[in-house]
């Protein structure tokens, strides 16, 4: 190799090139051992071994001076696989602020923690401030120095923490050491030494003052843990960005270098456990020729603090085990457990626990044998207890099979009536996990009544970062916002000050443990979570575990920093973006606590208003001709109001006080009966969807704002995807307003509904080839057809312009399915316009409102009597389905 070195923007393909040499166009390939590389800030920088120095950190050193005088010209890509951690080399203003930062760092103690927090703060360091942090082994000068409160006293015997910290606590100081003022990250254990340098690090980035430094931070919640819904066969349950980083064909992944980095970002955040597997679990996984293999993901996560855990299927014992009963109160059953659990805690033996998802959806349950929920969860809790393992028990347990015809059904009810009666029945190292709200991570719940049904029992808040029912990383949605409502609700039980983040935390009723539970489902794609401002929301349950009193804004402000610069116009304009993003999305989904109007039988995605209507899963709002809404009042309805504590009871069990976005969750009501707002509920599904559209058309011309801020790669993947929501927002507005006013039979005061002057629908053009179709369920196509082209040469669809002369945008309505990949081309007056390629992927094997997408062709020059001709071209099991176009004077505001 003659080169020296070479700057590869796209990345090393793998975490570090090292004995592999990397071509740029397909990352790393296998040969010359003199060549090697790292990557920093997602570029791979390759180079002799002859340039490398003996230590670690002086190689690092050369490569951060090389990226600082390159920094520029890699602005360009970035592909977000470093999240919030990359180190980015600081301006020049900023980087001579931590001048006087001690030139070496000393960490004390040598476990795998302390080992990863210095690795980590030489990373960063050197990557922000392009100068080495070598690492000395005692101190002759001024340090940065990392280890325990009891490593430092054995340093120095007086050194007294300024606050008192505990167990996952850090406290960064600075303070004189053997006579030198030293920067000292402290705790009183390695992972809190570790917590301490990423914060430490996140401060630097986000050019943080650090001269008088005394800062100590404890977590409010002793268990913060994530829970990731991965098959072992690779695929994730709502998965939504690529295959599963931990497992593959059947077994776990040999190489688990994402697994190890993942680890690292959830320990940056403080969450200090990790639940791999499906909530759906696989009994495979506690089969013996699989927990060895579980022990290789424990040991990647190990360094980084973060405890692994799985979920378990109960029936276990029977299924895996071979017994003929999993009756929890078997003896043998129990017996099978302990042996099960000690097989696991020798090869792992800072194994977390398990998670119970039973007699749920069709799970195995204690109710087979007429035992309860703490029976089952006991017996597993009583073999992990002697290790120190966890049981999380969840909540989500109801009857899928409810009869709809009964006005008193209500799922809503399940978590509470099942688990309130049992409050105390379980055991200390069993957490009962609430999912937030009563029903399923809708776009609005409100929270779930049994986080105050629980008083002798622990608890813990799962939230959904994976967007399952919001937009599955497709359309732009930033929880906090929602979850910070959750949170901060006041349930006054007792009629005292009782909010839910309390509960949670195991405060209010003096609890051993309380937890936040995330479900995260990253995958394998490069930026983890598929949309590149999706991350947020991961970063965001980790802070709000840590400290659930931040607010959502910060959190989105110190997100985007670290992850896009401190640019004050991209930090104002994401974080803008950001917070306004869950609102936006709920007013076209599903206003006034109607849930998210989903398909529920299928993808959770696009719209199903029926979907959820006259089934036995339970997610009713039963909208007729009259009215609409659940009625859960005491009064006169399925008395869910009456599982909150009295004064939250009060509000809720009448129209008046319940706030308008819950009205129809707890109420039913005509449609004409008048909000707080002084709207009708008809009007305002109608004002809210258009709005809630055009808002997002509005995201779009925002974000365009910042292509000179941004590097090109993210840019461009922001862009590509709030385009499509922008598009998206309007099969929602369409498919809900439409729905509803056939329903109702009221119309629109602003006429807007089912009134479209500048579409013109497929079915009405001239076709060659083409056939029109039914769209099921009808709402989701524009007049509830589309067309499908039956010629496997190609089809066409015809029409004539018969406006005004003039430019126009022409937005052409199509079905992008995942069994085929079909093109289109729209010519006028036989001249090409545009042409494209139908492989994106959305989860539907046929038209309808999950594969609803758009093209929105540039402004183009249209006079009376031009020919505008679309040609399809399918492919495989898409037939180039087509619903309309939209032209639109190039001069109009978006719609
Ligand atoms: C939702 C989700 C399921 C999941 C379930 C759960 O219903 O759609 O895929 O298994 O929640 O939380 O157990």
């Amino acid at each position: 190799m003659d080169r020296a070195f070479g700057f590869y923007p796209k990345g090393c393909r793998f975490k570090s090139c090292r004995g592999h040499h990397l071509n740029s166009q397909i990352g790393c390939a296998s040969i010359p051992p003199e060549i090697t590389s790292v990557t920093l800030r997602g570029v791979c920088i390759v180079y002799t071994k002859a340039m490398q120095g003996k230590n670690r950190w002086l190689e690092l050193g050369i490569l951060a001076a090389l990226l600082l005088a390159g920094a520029a010209g890699f602005a360009h890509a970035e592909t977000g696989q470093e999240a919030w951690l990359r180190y980015a080399p600081l301006e020049k203003s900023a980087r001579s602020k931590y001048k006087s930062l001690p030139a070496n760092v000393v960490a004390l103690g040598d476990s795998a923690i302390i080992t990863t927090a210095q690795d980590e703060i030489v990373r960063g360091i050197t990557g922000m401030l392009g100068r080495p942090l070598p690492a000395e082994k005692s101190i002759r000068e001024r340090a940065i120095i990392l280890g325990t409160v009891e490593e430092i006293r054995k340093l120095t015997p007086d050194f007294q923490p300024s606050e008192q910290v505990v167990a996952d606590g850090f406290l960064l100081i600075t303070t004189q050491v053997h006579g030198f003022n030293c920067l000292v990250v402290t705790s009183t254990m390695d992972r809190g030494v570790l917590y301490g340098v990423f914060a430490l690090l996140s401060k630097i980035a986000r050019n943080e003052n650090l001269t008088t430094l005394n800062q100590a931070e404890q977590p409010q919640v002793p268990i913060r843990w994530i829970d990731q819904w991965d098959n072992l066969n690779g695929t994730i349950e709502r998965g939504y960005a690529g295959p599963s980083i931990f497992f593959e064909k059947g077994q776990v992944r040999t190489d688990l270098s994402r697994a190890a980095e993942y680890a690292r970002l959830l320990a940056s955040v403080g969450i200090n456990g990790c639940t791999i597997n499906n909530v759906n679990a696989d009994p495979k996984i506690l089969d013996s020729t699989f927990v060895p293999q579980l022990a290789h993901i424990a040991d990647v996560f190990r360094p980084w603090g973060v405890r692994l855990s799985v979920s378990v299927d109960v029936g276990s014992p029977k299924s895996l085990g071979g017994l003929e009963t999993f009756d929890p109160l078997d003896p043998r059953v129990t017996e099978w457990w302990r042996v099960k659990v000690d097989e696991i805690y020798r090869q792992i033996p800072d194994f977390g626990g398990f998670v119970v998802k039973a007699d749920s959806e069709g799970r195995a349950g204690p109710s087979s044998y007429g035992r309860t929920p703490a029976d089952a969860a006991n017996v597993i809790a009583r073999a992990l207890r002697p290790h120190g393992g966890l049981l999380f028990y969840r909540a989500f347990v109801y009857d899928h099979h409810l009869d709809w015809r009964n006005p008193k059904n209500d799922r809503a009810r399940a978590a509470y009536d099942i688990f309130h009666p049992l409050d105390g029945k379980f055991d200390d190292n069993v957490i009962v996990q609430i999912k937030y709200g009563p029903i399923d991570f809708q776009a609005r719940e409100p929270v779930s009544p049994l986080f105050d049904g629980l008083e002798k029992t622990n608890q813990g808040i799962e939230l959904q970062i994976t967007q399952e029912y919001t937009g599955q990383q497709r359309h732009l949605v930033f929880l906090p916002p929602m979850w910070k409502e959750i949170l901060d609700f006041d349930l006054r039980v007792n009629g005292g000050n009782t909010p839910v983040k309390d509960l949670v935390a195991g405060k209010t009723f003096h609890r051993p443990v309380g937890a936040f539970v995330g479900v995260a489902n990253v995958g394998m794609d490069a930026n983890w979570l598929a949309h590149p401002l999706a991350m947020a929301n991961l970063y965001a349950f980790g802070r709000l575990a840590w400290n659930p009193n931040l607010s959502a804004e910060n959190i989105a402000e110190e997100w985007t920093r670290l992850t896009f610069g401190n640019n004050p116009t991209v930090a104002q304009t994401i974080v803008s973006l950001q917070m306004k993003s869950w609102h936006v999305y709920e007013s076209y989904t599903g206003p006034l606590g109607t849930q998210t109007l989903t398909d529920i039988l299928g993808s959770h995605y696009g719209p199903g208003i029926e979907s959820s209507e006259r089934n036995g899963w339970g997610q009713w709002h039963r909208a007729d001709h009259d009215g609409i809404g659940m009625d859960r009042t005491m009064a006169t309805g399925t008395g869910f109001a009456g599982q909150y504590p009295p004064l939250v009871q009060a509000v809720f069990e009448s129209t008046q006080t319940t706030p308008d976005d819950l009205l129809l969750f707890f109420h039913h009501v005509p449609y004409t009966y008048v909000l707080h707002s002084g709207k009708t509920v008809i009007q305002h599904v109608y004002d809210s969807h258009y709005d809630g559209a055009d808002e997002v058309q509005a995201f779009v011309r925002e974000w365009k704002t910042l292509q000179p801020f941004v590097d090109t790669q993210r840019f461009t993947e922001v862009l590509a995807k709030l385009e499509y929501q922008a598009g998206h927002a309007i099969v929602w507005r369409d498919a809900i307003c439409n729905w509803f006013f056939q329903t109702s039979g009221i119309p629109d005061a602003k006429g807007r509904v089912e009134n479209h002057p500048g579409r013109i629908e497929a079915e009405a053009m001239q076709l060659d080839g083409f056939v029109p179709i039914d769209v099921e369920p009808w709402e989701n196509a524009s007049g509830g057809k589309a067309i499908e082209c039956r010629k496997a040469s190609g089809c066409s669809a015809t029409f004539h312009f018969d406006r005004a002369p003039g430019s126009y945008e022409v937005d052409v309505r199509y079905f992008d399915q995942n069994n085929g990949t079909s093109k289109f081309r729209v010519l006028i007056n036989d001249h090409a316009i545009d042409e494209w390629i139908a492989d994106d992927h959305f989860p539907a094997t046929k038209p309808n409102g999950d594969s609803s997408t758009w093209r929105r062709i540039p402004p183009t020059a249209l006079h009376p009597g031009d020919e505008i001709r679309i040609e399809g071209f399918p492919d495989a099991q898409e037939h180039a389905p087509l619903d309309y176009i939209e032209l639109r004077p190039a001069s109009a505001p978006d719609k």
